[in-house]
């Protein structure tokens, strides 16, 4: 009984630390800067860019084209995953304010990009180069996007 006590105490003192640092957690996670906000969406369309110019090189036949599948498939991941990165409004980078203002428009381009490049990926697995390419331009609507919402450098 003398031992019990401080023993109980202890696991006492445990549970209370653990329950104390599962309510602190979320508190931390969610004082995200709006920096970081700006630097998560800039790394997501970064990935778009890199996969974007593996495609562009394939279709050039200036590397072989084994890999289209792969690329087509995480563009399209990438892009199902784009639209949440920017509903924080958080102004900055070279994003236009216009994002907030047209939002149905904005999310309705991105909802369509997310579509455009499902279908090329699924086009790319099926048929490889062959099938993809013909459904690349109809897909690639960044042009589109970055004309209207994004400040040219
Ligand atoms: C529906 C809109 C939309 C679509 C579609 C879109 N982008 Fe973007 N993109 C943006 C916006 C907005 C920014 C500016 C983000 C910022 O600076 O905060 C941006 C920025 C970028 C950047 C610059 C990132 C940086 O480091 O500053 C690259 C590269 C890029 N996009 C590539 C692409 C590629 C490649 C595609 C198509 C395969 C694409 N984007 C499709 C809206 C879009």
């Amino acid at each position: 009984m003398m031992e019990g006590f401080p023993m109980s105490r202890l696991s006492q003192f445990t549970a209370i630390l653990a329950v104390a640092m599962l309510a602190v957690l979320p508190l931390t996670a969610r004082a995200a800067e709006p920096a970081d906000a700006i630097e998560y969406r800039k790394n997501i369309m970064k990935t778009l860019g890199a996969q974007g110019a593996a495609l562009a090189l394939i279709m050039q036949k200036k590397v072989p084209a084994d890999n289209v599948a792969v690329h087509a498939q995480i563009l399209a991941t990438t892009a199902t995953i784009a639209l949440k990165a920017f509903e924080p409004k958080v102004e900055g980078g070279d994003a236009k304010p216009e994002i907030w203002t047209q939002w149905a428009d904005f999310s309705k381009k991105m909802n369509e990009f997310a579509a455009g490049t499902a279908e090329l990926a699924k086009a790319a697995q099926a048929g490889g180069l062959a099938a993809a390419q013909p459904k690349m331009q109809a897909a690639l609507t960044c042009r589109g996007c970055h004309d209207t919402y994004r400040n040219q450098k």
